[in-house]
C-alpha cells in the first residue's frame, strides 16, 4: 500500500503525540519525505518501525474506510484510579502459567485483562468474565463491545469539545441512551482534572474541569482494538461475589479491590456510591477462601496493612513496589510497598 500519511495521521496511528513523531522523524527512526514543504510518511515505513519496536500482535483495523494491517495492542480506554499499568512487569512472575477461564471482578480500567489479552494468554479461553459495580464503567465496556463505530461517531461529533463550559454542561447531563452515556463517561475522563473517575455520595461524577491543552478525547484506533478484544468476553455489572457462581476449578481470578487506606488521612477515591470499608474487605477474604476451596487460582492486590495481612495470613503474601505521584513524607517519595496475595 502506498498511502502517504501526515504527521497527525501517524500520531493517531501510533497513539503518540505529534511532538514524539516529530522527534522520531528528526532522529531518522521513521523515514519521512518532504512533499510541497509538508512532511509525509509512507505507511509501510511506519509499520516497519512498529514491527521493529515489537508493539504487539497483528490485527486488522478499519479506519477511515481503509483497511490497514496494523499491530494493535488494546489498552485501557479510561484512566482509572488504582490502575495497575505500572505494576504489570512486577506482576508477570505471579500470573499462573496455566489456567482455564479468566475472571476479573473489580475490572476498573482493565490493565490486567488487556495485558493478558495482548500477550496471548487468554487465547482459546472458553470464558472470560469482567465484572465491576460501577454502572457507567460497565456500560462503556458493553457499548464498545456492541458497536464501537457508533460510539466513535458520537465522540467525534461536534458536541464533545474541550471547553470549560461544555465540560460542566455535559457533566450535569444524565443521558438515557447507552451510547450517549458511554460517550459522556469517556469524554469526562479525558477532559476532567487528573483524568480520574470519582463520584459523590449520590453517585454523581464530581471531578472538576482539567483545562488540558489537547486531550485525545476519541482514540478510535484503541477503541477498535478494545472492541475486538472484548468480543469473547462477558461483561457484567454487579458485586464481586458474582464470581462465586461463575468460577470453576482451575479458573484464574484476579481481584483488585479498592485498597484498604494506609491511614485515616489517605486520600479517598470513590468509584461508586457504596464505600468499600473493612466489612467489604472481610467479605472479600471469605470469597477468596471459598474460591480457594473450589480449586481456583487466585491473585489479589491490596495495600500493605496489618489488617490485610491478618485476613490472608494462611496464604502466600508477596511484596511489590508502586510509584506514588503524591506523598508528603520525603522518605516515602518514590516507591511504596503493596501486597500481592496468592493461593498458589
Ligand atoms: C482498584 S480499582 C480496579 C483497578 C483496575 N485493576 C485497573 O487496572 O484499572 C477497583 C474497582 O472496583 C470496583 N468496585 C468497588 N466496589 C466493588 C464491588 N463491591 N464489587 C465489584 N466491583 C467493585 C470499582 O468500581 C473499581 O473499578
Amino acid at each position: 500500500m502506498n498511502k502517504l500519511l501526515t504527521i497527525k495521521d501517524v500520531a493517531e496511528y501510533l497513539q503518540m503525540s505529534k511532538e514524539k513523531v516529530y522527534k522520531l522523524a528528526q532522529r531518522g527512526k521513521i523515514p519521512v519525505s518532504r512533499i510541497e514543504n509538508q512532511w509525509r510518511f509512507r505507511l509501510e515505513k511506519v509499520d516497519a518501525w512498529l514491527e521493529a519496536n515489537e508493539m504487539g500482535s497483528i490485527a486488522v483495523a478499519a479506519q477511515e474506510g481503509v483497511a490497514l494491517q496494523v499491530p494493535i495492542r488494546a489498552e485501557p480506554f479510561l484512566k482509572w484510579a488504582g490502575g495497575k499499568g505500572q505494576l504489570l512487569r512486577q506482576y508477570e512472575e505471579f500470573f499462573p502459567k496455566e489456567f482455564n477461564n479468566f475472571l476479573e471482578p473489580f475490572v476498573g480500567g482493565g490493565a490486567v485483562f488487556f495485558y493478558l489479552f495482548n500477550n496471548g494468554r487468554l487465547q482459546g479461553k472458553k470464558k472470560i468474565f469482567l465484572i465491576d459495580s460501577n454502572e457507567e464503567l460497565i456500560n462503556c465496556y458493553s457499548v464498545i463491545k456492541e458497536d464501537v463505530e457508533k460510539l466513535i461517531k458520537i465522540l467525534n461529533g461536534s458536541k464533545f469539545i474541550n471547553t470549560e463550559e461544555t465540560f460542566y454542561k455535559i457533566r450535569s447531563e444524565e443521558p438515557k441512551d447507552k451510547f450517549e452515556r458511554a460517550a459522556r463517561t469517556i469524554y469526562l475522563n479525558k477532559t476532567c482534572f487528573n483524568g480520574l473517575y470519582r463520584v459523590n455520595s449520590k453517585g454523581k461524577f464530581n471531578v472538576p474541569f482539567g483545562g488540558y491543552k489537547n486531550p485525545l478525547i476519541c482514540n478510535s484506533r484503541n477503541l477498535i482494538a478494545v472492541s475486538s478484544a472484548l468480543q469473547n468476553v462477558e461483561i457484567l455489572y454487579g458485586d464481586f461475589d458474582r464470581c462465586l457462581k461463575l468460577a470453576k476449578k482451575e479458573d484464574f481470578i484476579y481481584f483488585d479491590p479498592p485498597y484498604q487506606p494506609l491511614n485515616k488521612t489517605s486520600s479517598f477515591t470513590s468509584y461508586t456510591k457504596k464505600p468499600f470499608g473493612e466489612k467489604e474487605q472481610v467479605k472479600l477474604s471469605k470469597v477468596f477462601k471459598e474460591l480457594d476451596k473450589m480449586g481456583c487460582k487466585i491473585m489479589l492486590s491490596n495495600s500493605d496493612t496489618s489488617f490485610i495481612c491478618s485476613l490472608y495470613k494462611n496464604f502466600r503474601i508477596e511484596v511489590v513496589f508502586a510509584k506514588r505521584a503524591i506523598n508528603c513524607k520525603p522518605s516515602g517519595r518514590g516507591a511504596i510497598k503493596e501486597l500481592v496475595i496468592l493461593n498458589y
